[in-house]
């Protein structure tokens, strides 16, 4: 089933015209990879907005960086992202999450500007056993999961919402290059076993946020790589491809982590990709086909 127009809405076929489509966050680990894939796009003109140039949460330089630019979509990626430092940081997360995120919709909806807002599987109390589904109810048991919800509650009927969960990529730092740093020591590597979810790539993802965003899809969508797992076993797959030794890495369980993490995690918190599947739209890969090629370019 093909259920999107090849050519963005917005655009007449034929047109010289370019879709203006601003990227916040633009020098995070998931911009970087968007902005890389929005490049490859002849009928697209990308503006990246990031802390140096465009603070989020000061109104008045957001309108005025809309207004030199007046984008046709917006894929917001910028967000206090810290899960742990939130916890003693609640105004700064709230500030950049839900007033930034405000802000984002008001200059969008000046410009008549589709938005596309990213947000997390931290929404979620983790206390089921089967993946959610968009219309789950949330209940955020972090400071980060709460704020991103509060995101959430900003924007308009019209938006899109990507929730996405553990994102990785080449860009930035993440688990994948976390443990590829400690590929030839020699100390054990706890991680948890009792925490599930699925990994997203930054590179798998951007082409998504770019089906939904320049089609001005609205409402609610899991997006993540296909297969759920564990960090101790997604650990232990890293450094399998990177050529590690596998047996340094053993299982721990959430409660025996020392120190304790400062911010909730959610137990369980695999996404259930249902919106694309019920309109037609196509997976991303099964996380261990991406992580493969990921490691390569980065060893
Ligand atoms: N990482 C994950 O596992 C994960 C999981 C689920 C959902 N998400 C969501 O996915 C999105 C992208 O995450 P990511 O991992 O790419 O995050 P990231 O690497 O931390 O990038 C976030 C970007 O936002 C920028 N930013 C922060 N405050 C800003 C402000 N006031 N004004 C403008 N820009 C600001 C940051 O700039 P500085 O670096 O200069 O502060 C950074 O470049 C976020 O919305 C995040 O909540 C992430």
């Amino acid at each position: 089933m093909h259920l999107l127009p090849k050519i963005p809405l917005g655009i007449e076929p034929g047109s010289s015209r370019k879709l203006k489509v601003v990227v916040t966050g633009s020098k995070g680990q998931l911009g970087t990879d968007l902005l890389l894939a929005l490049d490859k796009s002849s009928h697209v003109e990308t503006v990246g907005f990031d802390l140096h140039n465009v603070d989020i949460t000061n109104r008045a330089s957001l309108i005025e960086a809309f207004d030199a630019v007046r984008p046709d979509v917006v894929i917001h990626t910028a967000a206090y992202t810290a899960v742990d430092k939130a916890e003693s940081e609640i105004d700064l997360a709230y500030k950049i999450n839900a007033v930034g995120t405000r802000n984002i919709v008001e200059a969008s909806s000046r410009y008549g500007s589709h938005l596309v807002y990213i947000s997390t599987d931290y929404v979620f109390d983790g206390t089921s056993n089967v993946p959610y589904l968009e219309w789950d109810a949330t209940n955020p048991q972090s400071v980060y999961g709460k704020s991103k919800l509060a995101g959430e509650m900003e924007l308009r009927p019209t938006d899109t919402v990507v929730r996405t969960s553990w994102v990785c990529g080449q860009y930035g730092s993440n688990m994948v290059k976390t443990v590829l740093s400690l590929k030839d020591g020699v100390n054990e590597l706890k991680f948890v076993n009792d925490q599930h979810g699925c990994p997203s790539f930054t590179s798998d993802l951007a082409v998504k946020l770019i089906e939904v965003g320049l089609n001005k899809l609205p409402g609610r969508f899991h997006i993540t790589n296909q297969g759920p797992t564990n960090w101790y076993e997604f650990v232990k797959e890293i450094l399998r491809l990177a050529g590690g030794d596998v047996s340094r890495v053993k299982a721990i369980s959430t409660e025996e982590l020392n120190p304790p993490r400062p911010a909730a995690r959610p137990k369980y918190s695999v996404l259930d990709n249902c919106a694309l599947r019920l309109m037609g739209l196509g997976p991303m890969p099964d996380w261990h086909d991406t992580l493969g090629k990921v490691i390569r370019n980065l060893v």
